[in-house]
């Protein structure tokens, strides 16, 4: 149970709503995966978990609690009050707060203003983009400008001439090292400096950045070894004939351009060894990447603590750690060894088809970047691009069947739902470093063994990872059941790993249709008492209620249609929440799928 008293925010700004306790109940919602070991008490105040949960994913508060019913109002309330108290104590560096208070001591008025007035570390680092698919128009004279600082756990971005779209807005990203989430922010400028306008900073990770950011936000930068309209756009390969006019054009006017003029160290873009890194400098091992890898490596590092939170949060993260941690760098080998004998027979023709799926989906978005690449002047690309999508296919199946979470936001990728995790060589493979650092903090020897690790000792630290999952994943002794095949209604529930478990031996059609993430959010309320019962968490009991429930608008779908459009008004669901246009739209195909299917 999430009481009161545990949410309370501690020293540090962290919510003491810890996962080792919430693992209580989080599974109760879908009775098939939980062994005896999880049925416990259920009590209201998950909804207060469940919304804490997604008020930190989505990284954004709706402040509608009067129209919430009051039960729900109270818990909201309550929810905001101690978010606000629980201030993030914001690490050293130059982040959004420090932007803001230039803002208001220096009085900046305008975009030139502001990136005169940034610290020279920011200035110093950038992306040059000359042809953008975001809210800000680019060119090659003009290009928009990516400042990401020293470690790009602070963005800034803005382009070059009146004409383009986006010119008095100035676009930023912080990494909250606390919640480990991305907050996107939109600063617009006043059209003229002077006047009695001010700057209008928007709220935080505003609806229409979720549209390509996402929500929770992550950012969107093409993966490697190629960045499709990014000057340097192919990684350690010379520059096109259109890159090298483009860029000696925007270098012509840089230096005394109003916003351009403040970037510090452009020569490095003048410079033909800033792409192709020289023979010398890989020799004498300086690590230099020109500046796209740059940011890629950066925001991939980022990227990678985001997403083993999000691991981390999960109830059965404590019982598939050693799993997850194994599969992170693909070092020690296959799902299999994982896996106690019996599970891994239910899961192996899921995990085959996982990775065929995702094969494609890949395959289908290197398609697409190679022809990008093409059309913007480029010499044509091999359409693999040297991808190692698969790399993460194994981890990505575990977190999607027994966990039970999306991976379609993972990717740096614009196009959501592609899964390539390519990254240069790194001495330390980013989300193995992050989740050992995890599993570390309850498991000291995990941290011994990974330090003292050599072949020649047989590899103790994968056997030790190998063992230790298994026992946590096999049949308790106390003769409850084990775990637990992986939740056959999860994102996976296509893997058809259900049909093996006993109880849903006659798996209806309707289990077997992926569910969106945020039903989570309707079962919170509907199958807790504070809203009127609703099986959400049950695919075969919703889906006959979905036909034959009468309500206000017809049947129940009719009804679930209406609460989830605009129309509802303050009858809108989820109650007191907004969610983005992907996760309404993934509910609505949900429903629609379950009211259609075959029982
Ligand atoms: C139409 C899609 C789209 C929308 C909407 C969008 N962006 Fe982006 N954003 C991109 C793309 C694509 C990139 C990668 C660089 C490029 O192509 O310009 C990007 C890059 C960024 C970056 C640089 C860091 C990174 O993620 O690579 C920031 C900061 C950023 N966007 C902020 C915002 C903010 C703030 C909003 C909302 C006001 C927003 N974006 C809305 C598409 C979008
Ligand atoms: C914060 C709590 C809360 C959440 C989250 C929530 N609901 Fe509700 N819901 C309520 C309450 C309270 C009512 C009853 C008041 C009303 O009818 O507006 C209700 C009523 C409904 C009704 C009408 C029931 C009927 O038979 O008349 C539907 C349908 C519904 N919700 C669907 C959903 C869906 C779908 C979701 C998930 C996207 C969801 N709700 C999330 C609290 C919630």
């Amino acid at each position: 149970m999430c009481a009161t008293s545990r949410l309370a925010p501690r020293k540090d700004g962290k919510i003491a709503c810890d996962y080792t306790w919430l693992t209580d109940n989080m599974f109760t919602g879908s009775g098939a995966r939980c062994g005896s070991r999880f049925a416990k008490q259920q009590s209201l105040t998950s909804v207060q978990r469940d919304l804490l949960n997604t008020i930190l994913e989505a990284g954004q508060v709706m402040r509608r609690c009067a129209l919430a019913a009051a039960a729900v109002r109270r818990t909201l309330c309550l929810l905001l009050g101690l978010l606000g108290a629980a201030a993030p104590g914001q690490a050293a560096g130059f982040n959004f707060a420090s932007l803001q208070s230039l803002l208001s001591r220096q009085d900046i008025e305008s975009v030139e203003e502001l990136i005169a007035a940034l610290p020279a570390a920011q200035r110093s680092r950038y992306a040059l983009v000359f042809e953008s698919r975001s809210l800000q128009g680019a060119s090659l004279e003009n290009p928009r400008v990516i400042l990401y600082g020293a470690d790009a756990r602070f963005i800034v971005t803005y382009n070059g001439s009146p004409a383009q779209r986006g010119f008095r807005v100035v676009e930023t990203m912080e990494f909250d090292d606390d919640s480990k989430e991305f907050r996107l922010r939109e600063l617009l400028f006043p059209e003229r400096a002077a006047g009695v306008d001010k700057v209008v900073v928007s709220e935080l990770n505003p609806a229409r950045c979720a549209r390509c950011h996402g929500a929770p936000a992550r950012p969107v930068w093409d993966t490697f070894p190629l960045w499709p309209g990014a000057y340097g756009e192919r990684y350690r390969a010379r520059l096109s004939a259109r890159e090298r006019t483009g860029l000696s054009a925007f270098l012509a006017l840089q230096p005394t351009h109003p916003r351009y003029g403040q970037l510090l160290g452009a020569k490095r873009f003048a410079d033909p060894q800033t792409f192709r890194s020289s023979a010398l400098t890989q020799y004498a091992g300086i690590p230099e990447e020109p500046p796209n890898a740059e940011l890629a490596i950066d925001l991939g590092r980022l990227q990678a603590q985001s997403i083993a939170r999000q691991l981390v949060r999960q109830p059965a993260f404590d019982l598939y750690r050693y799993a997850l941690l194994g599969l992170a760098d693909n070092a020690c080998g296959r799902l299999a060894d994982f896996y106690p004998e019996a599970l891994w027979r239910t899961q192996r023709h899921g995990l085959e088809r996982f990775a065929r799926d995702t094969a494609a989906t890949n395959a289908r978005q290197a398609q697409l970047k190679a022809a990008r690449a093409a059309s913007s002047g480029g010499a044509a690309v091999a359409a693999d691009g040297g991808t190692s999508g698969n790399a993460l296919v194994q981890l990505r199946f575990v977190a999607e069947s027994a966990l039970g979470i999306s991976t379609q936001n993972w990717t740096l990728a614009l196009e959501k739902g592609t899964y390539d995790f390519t990254m240069p060589p790194l001495p330390a493979q980013p989300l193995r470093e992050t989740l050992l650092a995890e599993v570390a903090a309850r498991d000291a020897a995990v941290r011994d063994l990974s330090l003292y690790r050599t072949s020649s000792d047989g590899d103790r630290y994968c056997s030790y990872l190998k063992r230790r999952s298994r026992a946590a994943l096999a049949p308790a002794e106390d003769g409850a059941q084990g775990v637990i095949a992986p939740d056959p209604a999860s994102p996976l529930g296509r893997a058809g790993g259900a049909a093996t478990t006993g109880a849903l031996a006659n798996a209806p059609a309707a289990a077997s249709i992926t569910r969106p993430a945020a039903l989570q959010l309707c079962v919170s309320c509907h199958e807790t008492g504070v809203a009127p019962q609703l099986p959400f968490s049950d695919p075969t009991q919703l889906t006959r209620q979905l036909r034959v429930r009468p309500s206000a608008h017809g049947t129940l779908i009719e009804e679930i249609r209406f609460r989830l459009s605009a129309a509802a008004g303050a009858q809108h669901m989820p109650l007191g929440l907004n969610l983005s246009d992907a996760d309404r739209e993934s509910l609505e195909a949900y429903f629609a799928a379950l009211a259609a299917s075959s029982n």
